[in-house]
């Protein structure tokens, strides 16, 4: 019996902060001394990979000690699958979840857009995290308001890719599937549109079957440290590609909450050395 819990970074719009939200998460994980084992499925962009790939060659080139994620062999050329039968996409799936298996965590970033594979990850997981800029845009996807009065008409096609995940999961093994959303890219000075997508928000949330979560703000810090496969996490004094500002121990605190209301804020075995 394994004990890997399976986080799935959706959401069927690009941009919504999927990877990035997947990446900072898999770092907190490893600062904690957790087994993280990672599947890219964004078989086209492949960030959350490259992430990591950036990651083991800034530290030997910088001679660092950083913890690292293990990704389990998916196909020699990702970007095949998605051309190949369903058979073979799914299976090379399968053996790679079943490979990731010996982790504490696997983290599973899908693409935007419906894929079978995306899919086949989402009735997989334990938990679905889905990231949304503060846009009704993005909104749109989880569910379709009302031109005039807003009212929320119904849950759109993201939640209905949800709802099946649930509905096929509850057949595989009676096991449900806990949904979290979170605003990403949050900016200071748009209160009011914030506070219309946070109603909306609300009032799907309970109709659907999600729980919403305060999320990131809008900083450069998460994305500027890609490059060199690091968040600012990572950031010590003998890890410091960017020095230390004030700015940056702010967003090491709005992680470390986000991480907490996730559950994966680690409270019984020691953090790494
Ligand atoms: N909280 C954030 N602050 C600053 N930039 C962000 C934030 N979240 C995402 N980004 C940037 O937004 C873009 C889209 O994010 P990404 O994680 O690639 O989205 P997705 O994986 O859902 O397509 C990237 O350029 C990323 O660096
Ligand atoms: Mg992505």
């Amino acid at each position: 019996m394994s004990n890997a819990r399976i986080l799935v970074f959706g959401n069927e719009k690009g941009g919504a902060g999927k990877s990035t939200v997947a990446m900072h998460a898999a770092v907190h994980l490893l600062h904690q001394g957790r087994r993280v084992a990672f599947i890219d499925l964004d078989l086209r962009q492949r960030s959350l990979a490259r992430f990591f790939s950036n990651r083991v060659q800034w530290a030997a080139a910088n001679q660092k000690t950083v913890p690292h994620a293990v990704e389990p062999f998916l196909a020699d050329k990702p970007a095949r699958l998605l051309e190949a039968p369903e058979v073979d996409a799914k299976r090379a799936f399968d053996r790679a979840l079943n490979e990731a298996l010996e982790a504490d965590f696997i983290l599973i970033d899908t693409p935007g857009g419906d894929h079978v594979l995306s899919r086949r990850a989402h009735a997989a997981a334990h938990l679905i995290i889905t990231p949304m800029n503060d846009s009704f845009i993005d909104f749109d996807l989880l569910g379709e308001v009302d031109p005039v009065t807003l009212d929320i008409r119904r849950p759109s096609i993201y939640a209905e890719t949800v709802w099946n995940s649930r509905k096929q999961r509850a057949v595989w093994d009676g096991k449900s599937i806990d949904w979290i959303v979170l605003r990403n890219r949050l900016a200071a000075t748009e209160a009011r549109n914030r506070r219309r997508v946070d109603e909306k928000v609300h009032a799907l949330s309970r109709r659907v079957g999600f729980s919403v979560l305060p999320g990131l703000r809008d900083r450069v810090i998460y994305r500027e440290l890609f490059p060199f496969g690091l968040t600012v996490t990572d950031l010590s004094p003998e890890v410091k590609p960017v020095a230390l500002t004030m700015s940056h121990v702010a967003a090491r605190q709005e992680l470390l909450a986000l991480m907490q209301s996730l559950g994966l804020e680690n409270t019984t075995t020691e953090a790494v050395a």
